[in-house]
């Protein structure tokens, strides 16, 4: 019998002459397929043989509180769950001192950006991003006929603004940045990021992903939402997948200008979210302890990690999430092919002509086994 596993493989060969929107694994990855895993065949599925550092999620979550949040959901697992959407909105437009319509819900922050690739595509015109970052916003785009102008990280794999502020052009619809980035973990310096976003509203909206913003120490943690209040064109989008676990949850949102917001509400697939990850999204807002927890924990592994790459002396951007991006020290095939039979799920990355190992942070003890068989495989 095929397993869904060799299934995939077989799309992939497939589609290996075609462009890459084309293949079924561009849908199930929300990142780039490099030539790596094209040639390898990607794991994408939960077979509970491997140790998932592949698509930055939290090995910690749900939190207790939102395990109990869910039980307790289920009694309402008949009723649509449009009520709790709204309780839960009035809740985050409370926390973000912002009035309800200026937050919009979606089934993890995905769809949101997806909307907005859409939005933008649909309108015509361009979107503008960095290089590498998280693509699905540009993906969403370009399906829907926009141009994607990027600009590549600079040597420190930091966002480099001022080369994106000039390649703004009349037509950009959409000005991307990811804070930290996904797949660098990188910070860009946040006054400059502020007036950046301050300048560039002024020409297009920008749009930044703030994912991970979570994981940030409480002086870096400066979220651009109260551009938003001010009145500028900027949306901001959260997840509920990262710092709090609930990935598989999917809860994200936006906090936007209510007429931009409503230009992706109108295109939203009608009853989006769903009892389970609201009540759990509610629960895991005010857990502080978890929260705290999990960036305890995330940064000593993090750190064991850096430690090996330090050892070897590579260079890799300095992470402050909970992914970390290095150029891979062998071919990038084998090095997916030896990680898989060790028992480890990574991604590698295609940019500027090199292959690139992306690897999430998972527990502590899981880091120790990665890096100890990544050492055996790189020889
Ligand atoms: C930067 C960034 N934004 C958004 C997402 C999407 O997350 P979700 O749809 O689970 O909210 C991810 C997922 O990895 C990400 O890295």
């Amino acid at each position: 019998m095929t397993t869904r596993r060799q299934w995939l493989k077989s799309a992939l060969a497939a589609g290996a002459g075609l462009p890459l929107s084309l293949t079924i694994a561009d849908q199930l990855m929300a990142a780039p397929v490099s030539r790596a895993e094209r040639l390898h065949g990607i794991e994408p599925f939960r077979n509970g043989k491997l140790v998932l550092l592949g698509s930055n999620e939290n090995p910690y979550g749900p939190s207790d509180k939102a395990r109990k949040a869910i039980v307790e959901s289920m009694k309402e697992g008949n009723r649509y769950a449009h009520g709790v959407a709204q309780e839960l909105k009035k809740v985050i437009a409370q926390r973000e001192g912002v009035a309800p319509e200026f937050v919009l819900m979606g089934c993890g922050s995905s769809e949101l950006l997806c909307l907005t690739g859409m939005t933008a595509g649909l309108e015509g015109g361009a979107v503008l991003s960095a290089f590498p970052t998280f693509r699905l916003l540009m993906d969403y785009a370009t399906k829907f006929n926009a141009r994607w102008d990027r600009v590549d990280l600079d040597a420190n794999m930091v966002h480099n603004l001022e080369a994106m502020a000039s390649a703004v052009k009349p037509d950009t619809k959409i000005i991307f940045v990811v804070n930290p980035n996904n797949p660098t973990g990188t910070i860009v310096d946040n006054e400059k990021l502020r007036s950046f976003c301050m300048e560039m509203a002024k020409k297009a909206t920008v749009f930044a992903d703030e994912a991970y913003i979570e994981f940030l120490d409480q002086h870096e943690k400066k979220s651009m939402v109260d551009l938003v209040k001010h009145g500028h064109n900027v949306i901001v989008s959260r997840t509920f997948s990262k710092v709090y676990g609930l990935a598989g949850l999917r809860v994200g949102y936006l906090i936007g200008q209510p007429d931009t917001l409503k230009k992706m509400a109108e295109k939203q697939i009608w009853g989006n979210n769903n009892q389970a990850g609201l009540a759990a999204a509610k629960a895991s807002l005010d857990d502080k302890d978890f929260v705290a927890m999990t960036r305890k924990k995330n940064a000593e592994a993090r750190q064991h990690l850096f430690n090996y790459l330090d050892s070897k002396k590579w260079s890799y951007g300095k992470s402050m999430a909970n992914v970390v991006f290095f150029p891979a020290p062998i071919d990038g095939k084998t090095i997916l092919e030896e990680t898989e039979k060790k028992g480890y799920q990574i991604r590698v990355w295609d940019y500027q002509d090199k292959e690139w190992c992306r690897v999430s942070i998972g527990t502590l003890e899981e880091m120790k086994g990665f890096t100890k068989a990544f050492d055996q495989i790189i020889g």
